[in-house]
């Protein structure tokens, strides 16, 4: 039996997936990362958590399931494009973010979600 060492591919391309989520195949998966990173990473954490400063701003933690269920991606496209009542949450377009750009997000958010 032949052995073929290629088992250290495996971890390489694990480690890369999972730093750009899921979906990799998606071309703009590395350039959503970034805006995540850039833009919304200060108040909900780079794990979706929600920072220090997101907390007491009231942010939802990305990664609790029953937060996760408790929402479409209708409810959160809404709040992300007028706002909520939290006087916390300004609209996504006035950060500077793209509307195409929003469902991409939304599959980020849920990806903290394990979804
Ligand atoms: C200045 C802090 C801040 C930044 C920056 C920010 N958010 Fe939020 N976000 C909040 C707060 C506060 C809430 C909770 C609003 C509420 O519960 O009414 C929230 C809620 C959300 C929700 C849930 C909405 C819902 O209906 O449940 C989504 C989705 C979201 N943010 C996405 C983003 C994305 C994507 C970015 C970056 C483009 C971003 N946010 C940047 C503060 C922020």
């Amino acid at each position: 039996m032949k052995k073929f060492f290629t088992y250290c591919a495996i971890p390489v391309a694990t480690i890369c997936s999972l730093y750009l989520g899921f979906s990799t195949t998606s071309a703009h998966a590395g350039d959503i990362k970034k805006i995540y990173k850039d833009t919304c990473e200060l108040c909900h954490g780079p794990d979706g958590k929600g920072s220090e400063a997101g907390k007491q701003f009231g942010v939802p933690d990305f990664t609790n399931a029953d937060y996760q269920k408790s929402r479409t991606d209708a409810d959160m496209k809404k709040s992300m494009t007028e706002g909520t009542k939290n006087p916390n949450y300004v609209k996504l377009s006035d950060l500077g973010v793209d509307a195409a750009d929003l469902d991409p997000l939304i599959k980020v958010v849920r990806a903290f979600g394990g979804k």
